[in-house]
């Protein structure tokens, strides 16, 4: 069941990130982001190869987002909100069942500076306090290293391996499961 429909869309803002709805200016970078292979390297779809992809994304978010399925939203610096550095997601939401599970990607021209542990921490905060989320998850491929360090500086609890769950461009890829509880979140900052 999804969590609401309409869903809301927040801008939250972090000490130097914030997070926001995209808008139709948006598809350049957001296709630039999807065709990058060292972004999409450990991801479970191909590169991008169309600028057509970014403006159908953006369209299928918009019914998405009406029927309350999942909520992206854009991550850009503060100081220069307009350009979009990534994307993150709270997907496949169950209200019945409390859970999403999360996704996300930066440009490589902004890694190693930790915004996306600022950027997922606005999200999980919204996912915990404003749709009543119990439980997130993420499924990443065990070889993206930094991935797992971001989720693990989080909290998130790595929970299981699931061999050869993706097939991506003809490679086979394992998946490693994370879990993150309210209960863990809430415990980490008190
Ligand atoms: C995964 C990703 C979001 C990390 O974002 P980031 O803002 O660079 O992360 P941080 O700066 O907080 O770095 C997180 C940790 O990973 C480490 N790290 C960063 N880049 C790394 C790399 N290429 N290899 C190994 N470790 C790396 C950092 O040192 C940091 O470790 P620490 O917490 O021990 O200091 C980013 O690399 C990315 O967008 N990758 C492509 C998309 C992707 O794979 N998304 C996840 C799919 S599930």
């Amino acid at each position: 069941m999804p969590i609401t429909a309409p869903m809301h869309l927040p801008t939250l803002h972090g000490p130097r990130v914030l997070l926001r709805p995209m808008t139709p200016a948006d598809a350049p970078a957001l296709f630039a982001l999807h065709a990058d292979a060292q972004v999409m390297r450990y991801w479970s779809t191909p590169p991008w190869t169309d600028p057509q992809q970014a403006i159908e994304r953006l369209q299928a978010d918009a019914h998405a987002h009406a029927l309350g399925l999942h909520l992206r939203l854009a991550i850009a610096r503060r100081e220069a909100p307009g350009a979009l550095l990534g994307a993150c997601t709270l997907f496949d939401l169950d209200a019945e069942q409390g859970r999403a599970e999360i996704g996300y990607a930066l440009q490589p021209a902004a890694w190693g500076q930790g915004l996306m542990h600022e950027a997922l921490t606005l999200l999980i905060n919204h996912g915990f306090d404003d749709f009543g989320l119990r439980r997130i998850e993420a499924d990443i491929d065990p070889r993206n290293t930094a991935s797992g360090r971001v989720l693990q500086a989080l909290g998130f609890q790595r929970e299981g391996l699931l061999r050869e769950r993706w097939r991506v461009g003809g490679e086979l890829s394992d998946s490693a499961l994370y879990g993150l509880l309210h209960r863990d979140w809430t415990n980490r900052h008190d």
